[in-house]
C-alpha cells in the first residue's frame, strides 16, 4: 500500500500565511543605485534616513580605489579560510591599523559584527560560566551567549546597580563576563561604561563592549565609547564593525595580544568560515585611514544629528533616550509606526517603522539615522516631511 504523500515543507506556508494574517510579512525595499543620503529605493529618489553610512563612505574615493586596486593585484577571493591558507597580509595590514586606531595590543578580523560578537563570547565562556548582559544587547550577542551554554542573567537597560547585584551572585562562576553595546542600535543611547567598568573590575569580570554603532562615530576621531570615557585598557575586549560608519562589510575584536592569539586559534567563524576578499580588506583599510585624515566628516555628522533631533523635538516627536546620529521617533503603536514610514516614503523620505520583537511591545518606532553626508537642505526638507507625515498619521 502506498504511503499517504506527507509534504515536509508544508509548515513553510502555514508560517508565511501566519505572518501574513498577522501583518508582519515584509520585502526589503530595494535599492536600485548607489547608498546615498539620496537614493533610489522601489523605484523613487528619496531622503534616505535608513543607512549606517555614518559617514557617508560607501562611495568614498579613497574606499573605491582601494578596492580596485586590490582586486587588480590579488585578485577577487582569499581561497580559504584564515587558519588553513587564507590570510593575507592585507588582512594583518588592515589588523593593526585597527589595533592602532583603538589603542589595543592587536585586533582580530571577523567576517562581520555579528560573528565577531557571537564567535567570541562562544570561544572564551562555556557551561561553568556566567555572563551578565544589558536587556537590549544586540542579536549577535544574545546567540553569542546561547551558543557559550553559560548561564545567563539579563540587567535592566543600563541598571548599573542590578548589573553588580549579578555580578555578586555569579562568585562561583569560573568566568564571569559583563557585556554591553556601546551604542545602543535601536534607541541611540549610549551605555554608563564608566559604572560597568568598575563593577566588572570590583568583581573581577571580564569587560566587553560593542561598539558596532560606536566606531567611527563617537570618541576621538570615532575611537568608540572606550575612548569616549578615557577607559583605555579597562575593557578587555572591543567589538567593532566594518559595515557602519566603515561602509563594507566586517567585524574585529581588539584588545590584548593573547587574547587575540586566542581567539584565532578558538573563534569557530574564523576556523570555519573563509576570510575577507582583499577588495573588502582594502577598502575597510582605507576607511580607518580616512576617518582618522578626514575628522571633519565626524564634525559633520554630528552637526548633522543636532540640527535634525532639535527639528524633530521642535515639532514634538519623542525622541526617546537618543545621544547618537542614531534618533527613533517613538510612536507606541506598531500600525501607527508603519503608518508613519508609508506616509514618509510617499513624501519623499525613507525612514524604516521597527516593531516587536525588535523594540519591547508598544514601543514602535521609525528609525532615523542622519550622516555625514546629509545637505542643511535634505535635513530641512526630511523634517517638514516628518511635520506633514506625523500630522496625517496623528503622531503629532
Ligand atoms: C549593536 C550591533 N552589533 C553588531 C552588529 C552586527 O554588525 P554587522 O552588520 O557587521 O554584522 C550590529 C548591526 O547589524 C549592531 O547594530
Amino acid at each position: 500500500m502506498k504511503a499517504e504523500t506527507v509534504n515536509p515543507l508544508a509548515f513553510v506556508d502555514d508560517e508565511l500565511r501566519d505572518l501574513r494574517v498577522r501583518g508582519l510579512w515584509r520585502w526589503p525595499r530595494l535599492l536600485e543605485g548607489p547608498q546615498e543620503p539620496v537614493a533610489r529605493y522601489d523605484g523613487r529618489e528619496v531622503i534616505n534616513l535608513c543607512s549606517n553610512n555614518y559617514l557617508g563612505l560607501a562611495t568614498h574615493p579613497a574606499l573605491k580605489a582601494g578596492a580596485l586596486l586590490a582586486i587588480a593585484t590579488y585578485g577577487v577571493g582569499s581561497g580559504a579560510v584564515r587558519t588553513i591558507a587564507g590570510n593575507m597580509a592585507i588582512h594583518q595590514t588592515l589588523e593593526g591599523e585597527l589595533a592602532a586606531f583603538k589603542r589595543t595590543e592587536a585586533a582580530l578580523l571577523f567576517q562581520s559584527g555579528f560573528t565577531a560578537n557571537a564567535g567570541t563570547v562562544a570561544a572564551l565562556l562555556g557551561p561553568d560560566d556566567v555572563i551578565v548582559s544589558d536587556e537590549l544587547n544586540h542579536a549577535s550577542i544574545i546567540d553569542g551567549c546561547r551558543l557559550s551554554g553559560a548561564q545567563k542573567k539579563i540587567f535592566p537597560h543600563k541598571d548599573v546597580g542590578a548589573a553588580r547585584r549579578m555580578l555578586s551572585e555569579s562568585r562561583g562562576a569560573r568566568r564571569v563576563l559583563l557585556i554591553t553595546d556601546g551604542v545602543f542600535s535601536m534607541d541611540g543611547d549610549i551605555a554608563p561604561l564608566p559604572a560597568l567598568v568598575e563593577a566588572a573590575e570590583g568583581h573581577g569580570a571580564l569587560m566587553m563592549v560593542d561598539d558596532a554603532h560606536a566606531s567611527g562615530v563617537v570618541g576621538r576621531d570615532g575611537r568608540g565609547t572606550v575612548d569616549h570615557f578615557g577607559v583605555h585598557g579597562r575593557v578587555h575586549i572591543q567589538v567593532g564593525t566594518l559595515s557602519k560608519a566603515f561602509a563594507g562589510l566586517g567585524g574585529y575584536v581588539a584588545g590584548t595580544r593573547s587574547l587575540i592569539d586566542l581567539l584565532m586559534h578558538r573563534a569557530r567563524p574564523l576556523l570555519f568560515s573563509t576570510s575577507h576578499p582583499p577588495a573588502v580588506a582594502a577598502s575597510a583599510l582605507a576607511a580607518v585611514r580616512v576617518v582618522q585624515a578626514q575628522p571633519e566628516l565626524i564634525s559633520r555628522l554630528w552637526e548633522n544629528t543636532r540640527v535634525f533631533k532639535e527639528g524633530l523635538r521642535r515639532l514634538r516627536f519623542d525622541t526617546g533616550m537618543s545621544e547618537t546620529p542614531i534618533t527613533p521617533v517613538i510612536v507606541g503603536d506598531e500600525a501607527r509606526a508603519m503608518a508613519l514610514s508609508d506616509r514618509l516614503f510617499e513624501e519623499g523620505v525613507f525612514a524604516l517603522s521597527i516593531a516587536f520583537p525588535t523594540v519591547p511591545r508598544g514601543r514602535a518606532r521609525v528609525r532615523t539615522i542622519v550622516t555625514a553626508a546629509h545637505t542643511a537642505t535634505h535635513l530641512e526638507a526630511a523634517l517638514e516631511a516628518f511635520a506633514r507625515a506625523g500630522r496625517a498619521v496623528g503622531v503629532i
